[in-house]
């Protein structure tokens, strides 16, 4: 199979074309490059790839030229398209937390620190947009939420913090803010649709998520405190409601 993931280059993008090149297929990446330090995800991604089988191409999105020749291509099975200059404070919150909490500076927290939010590792993701794939006839055209759910939801702080602490062996300084314009209080996602349509929930739990990216954060911080979160893709992300996906049917 051949793949082209549009924003392959990012967070999101990476772990799935590391996914399919895992499988044995082919995957184009195609991304502008413009989001800071994404070239070394696209190295990380290189030197995880069978010999051959990865392809890059820089461009953009907007210019439909080069989409149409390339999405057009004869052997093209499927694209996935996480081309965006767009992302918000919320994303990567808890790699921010992480790394910050390993490298033992002090965190800033805005609201009273018991705003809500699911949780969802990366692996989960890629699962869901696989197996939306795989289940086309029936995904086509819906739009899914997909992230943690009930069972993966954390207060930011409050329930947060103690777990950072145990991680730690020690406490963690925070100073607490006030509330900033726009913050949403609580979101958590509804997933059943994605269950009954293709079978997808998330694997990986609150818990042991937080524990593989607490070993990722001090890995990362091992010695050198000062580093850019994009320096490999990390893995456990935040839902938002931005983060419902749709899907479209394979173009003729
Ligand atoms: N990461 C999250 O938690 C999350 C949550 C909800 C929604 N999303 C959305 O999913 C998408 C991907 O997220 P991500 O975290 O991987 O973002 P990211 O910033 O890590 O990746 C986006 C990639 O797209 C590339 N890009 C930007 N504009 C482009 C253009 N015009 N043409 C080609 N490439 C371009 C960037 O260079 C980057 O490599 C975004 O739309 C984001 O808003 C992400």
């Amino acid at each position: 199979m051949h793949v082209i993931v549009t924003g392959g280059a990012g967070f999101i993008g990476s772990h799935v074309a590391v996914e399919f090149l895992r499988d044995g297929h082919d995957v184009t990446v195609f991304d502008s490059l413009t989001r800071p330090g994404v070239e070394r995800n696209l190295e990380w991604l290189e030197s995880r790839a069978p010999t051959g089988r990865l392809g890059f191409v820089r461009g953009d999105v907007r210019d439909a030229d080069l989409v149409r020749s390339l999405v057009g291509a004869r052997g093209v099975d499927l694209v996935f398209h996480f081309a965006a200059q767009f992302r918000t404070e919320d994303q990567g919150w808890v790699a921010h937390f992480m790394l910050t909490a390993a490298a033992r500076r002090p965190l800033t927290i805005y609201g009273n620190g018991k705003q809500a939010r699911d949780l969802l590792f990366v692996e989960d993701l890629v699962r869901a947009f696989r197996l939306a794939a795989r289940h086309i006839d029936k995904t086509a055209g819906n739009v899914y939420n997909v992230g943690g759910g009930p069972a993966n939801s954390v207060s930011i702080w409050h329930e947060l913090r103690p777990r950072l602490e145990r991680f730690a062996a020690g406490a963690i300084a925070a100073q607490i803010q006030g509330w900033r314009p726009g913050d949403q209080p609580v979101y958590v996602s509804d997933t059943r649709k994605a269950y009954r349509d293709f079978g997808w929930k998330p694997r990986v739990g609150l818990d042991e998520g937080l524990r593989r990216l607490w070993g990722w954060a001090l890995e990362l911080t091992d010695g050198r405190a000062q580093l850019a979160i994009s320096r490999q893709p990390n893995p456990l992300e935040l839902t938002m409601p931005q983060a419902d996906i749709a899907f479209a049917g394979p173009s003729a």
